[in-house]
Order: C-alpha cells, then sequence, then structure tokens
C-alpha cells in the first residue's frame, strides 16, 4: 500500500484541560514528531455539538480554542514543523463529511457508545450533530488521508468506524478510484489507532474507578493544566488512597485503584515504569510518597502552565499560528477533496 505515513489527531476546546489530556494524548502529540508528519487540530466543529450552555457560547468557544493550541505548544508541539490548526478555518472537513454521511450507516451510529453516554436519556433532543459527531471524525482524518492516530482509549470505537467509513468508500466507489489513477483501488488509508504511555487512562484523583474528567463536579478530582503549584500539592495531599502503604510489586496494585492511579501519573511524569516507582517507595507510607508526587507534578507542569499563561495573554500571536496552520493543512486537503469530487462524480471546475 502506497500510503505516506501521515499522523492527524484532534483536542475539543471544552475548556479545561486536564492531566488525563495531557498524559493520554499530548504526550504521545508530542513524541510522534520525531518520527513522522503531523497534523494537530483543535476541533472547534465538534465542540458545539452538545447544547451552547454545555460549550459556552462564542467567546468561551474563542478562549478554549486558543487555550488548546497554547497547551500543545507549551508541550512541546512545533507548530512550525507540523502543522497546528482549528478545524473549522479549513472547509473541506464539513464537505469531506457530507460525503461520508451518504456512506455510513445508521446502524453503524447506532452502535457508538459516546453517543449513548453524551446523549443521556433524552435522545430525541440531542443535536444532529452530536449524532452525527464521529463521521465528522472520520472526514478529520480521512481528509489528511492520515495513517496514524494517538488518541486515548475512549476513541477506540471512532477509530473503528473511520475504518469501517473508508472502506465502504474504497468498495463503493472502486472503479471510478481506479479510474482516477489510484490503480490499487485504495483511495482512503485505514487509520490506524495509537494508544500508549503508561497513563493512557488518568484516574479521578477522589475516585480510581473513574475516569479523571472536566465534567466532574470537584475540582479536586482532577489536575487542570493551568493548576498552580499550590493548587497540585493541595489536590494531590488530598486524593484519596486506602490505609495500606504502597505494594512492593506491580501485582499488588491490581485491587488498588486510587493507588495504581498513583503511581501510575508518577512513572508517566517521570517516564519510569510503575515497577521502578515501586522500587523506590514501596513499603512506604502515602504521605511521602505524595510529597514525592507533588515534585514530580509540579516540574513537569509548572512550566507548561506558565507558558501557556504567557501564549494566551497574546491571542494574536496564537491567532496567527491557527491561521498559518490552517493555510498548510489546506493544500493537503483541497487536494484530497478535488480527487474525492472526481471519484464520486461531481462536477467541479477543472
Ligand atoms: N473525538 C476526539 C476526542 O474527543 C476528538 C477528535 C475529533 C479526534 N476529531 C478527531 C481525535 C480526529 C483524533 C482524530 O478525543
Amino acid at each position: 500500500m502506497a500510503f505516506v505515513e501521515r499522523v492527524f489527531s484532534g483536542v475539543q476546546p471544552t475548556g479545561n484541560l486536564h492531566l488525563g489530556n495531557y498524559l493520554g494524548a499530548i504526550v504521545n502529540f508530542v513524541k510522534m514528531q520525531e518520527t513522522h508528519d503531523c497534523i494537530y487540530c483543535v476541533v472547534d466543529m465538534h465542540a458545539i455539538t452538545q447544547g451552547v450552555d454545555v460549550w459556552g457560547g462564542p467567546a468561551e468557544l474563542a478562549r478554549n480554542t486558543r487555550e488548546v493550541t497554547a497547551a500543545f505548544i507549551a508541550s512541546g508541539i512545533d507548530p512550525k514543523k507540523h502543522i497546528v490548526f482549528n478545524q473549522s478555518q479549513v472547509s473541506g472537513h464539513a464537505e469531506l463529511a457530507w460525503i461520508l454521511n451518504c456512506i455510513a450507516r445508521i446502524g453503524w451510529l447506532n452502535r457508538m457508545t459516546q453517543f449513548k453516554e453524551k446523549a443521556g436519556k433524552d435522545r430525541e433532543n440531542a443535536s444532529v450533530g452530536l449524532y452525527d459527531y464521529p463521521v465528522l471524525m472520520a472526514a478529520d482524518i480521512l481528509l489528511y488521508r492520515a495513517t496514524h492516530v494517538p488518541v486515548g482509549e475512549d476513541q477506540k470505537q471512532h477509530l473503528e468506524l473511520s475504518r469501517d467509513i473508508a472502506q465502504k468508500f474504497n468498495n463503493d466507489f472502486g472503479d471510478s478510484i481506479r479510474g482516477h489513477g489510484f490503480n490499487d483501488g485504495l483511495f482512503f488509508p485505514q487509520p490506524e489507532p495509537f494508544i500508549t504511555g503508561p497513563a493512557t487512562r488518568v484516574m479521578s484523583l477522589r475516585d480510581g474507578t473513574k475516569k479523571m474528567s472536566k465534567s466532574e463536579a470537584s475540582d479536586n478530582s482532577r489536575i487542570n493544566l493551568t493548576d498552580d503549584a499550590n493548587t497540585i500539592a493541595q489536590k494531590i495531599r488530598k486524593a484519596k488512597t486506602d490505609p495500606e502503604p504502597l505494594p512492593s510489586e506491580e501485582k499488588g496494585l491490581q485491587t488498588r485503584p486510587e493507588a495504581d492511579n498513583l503511581v501510575g501519573i508518577y512513572a508517566a511524569l517521570a517516564g519510569v515504569s510503575k515497577h521502578d516507582v515501586l522500587k523506590d517507595f514501596g513499603g512506604g507510607q502515602f504521605s511521602s510518597f505524595k510529597n514525592a508526587l507533588v515534585d514530580v507534578c509540579v516540574a513537569k507542569l509548572s512550566p507548561i502552565a506558565d507558558e501557556m499563561k504567557r501564549l494566551v495573554a497574546d491571542a494574536g500571536h496564537v491567532d496567527q499560528i491557527l491561521i498559518d496552520g490552517a493555510n498548510r493543512a489546506r493544500a493537503i486537503a483541497d487536494e484530497t477533496m478535488r480527487s474525492a469530487k472526481n471519484i464520486v462524480g461531481f462536477i467541479r471546475q477543472p
């Protein structure tokens, strides 16, 4: 297969990026820059799929879009070597989503667990956009014919749907695809999810069985990327634990979700394994481990928070990064859309 390896991923600008977003996604985005051409997108069109009361309105959306952009850059994503932009500036996302809407089947979308969770009990009142969200996500990826998609575990099902859509497009239009010079009959690749790192699932600091989430009521349940050192220290000191000392072996963490979570966070931030963490802290009390955890958290996150603050204060600069990224993204997207329109049979200006 002749697809050039390319990374694409997206983060929604829906407020308060936290440690879960950082360790589950952004850290991998940074790493993949070394080996691939990467496109990182602030998916503002996905962000408006729930009620305006949920996403906060126009001023909030713009603020959050700049904040996610700032988080990318402060974490080490290089917007000159790679592409950072916001989705709505490249019209190909919406255009390709329409074509893919006519490929995806209602039965496929009805299986999406994230829709069921987000729509809740009152499904009749959910927006059509929320239902269609996974098709727009497939369009995001396929618009750049991306092959590698670093995501959190919760996005696995959406990635599978993207693969099904790509495959059905290739099948349905096989002859036309070959007729337009793609001799192997493959226009879209099968994008692969990349779910890696020691902390792909960061759990709530108040309940080790629940994912860390921006929607949990208590702010003490999460560490936000913009928290200052004192706030981080307080939240970690208050984090739920159990009365036993830390185990010396990893298998001792199996039935202790809070201990497992804190050890996982330490390992991920320090760039070591859980095994290594337990070699140093196994048998000890949580209090001394928590002090060390505060130190790594502050050492890793404070410089990011400071840089984010600096960037967000200069909205013009951040906007220029997004405009420049969108221009480069559009060049790739336009090429895909030209071929996609030819393949479908849409007449266009040559
Ligand atoms: N749905 C993803 C999430 O909530 C965000 C997203 C939108 C995305 N488009 C994407 C992720 C394309 C990867 C690729 O995390």
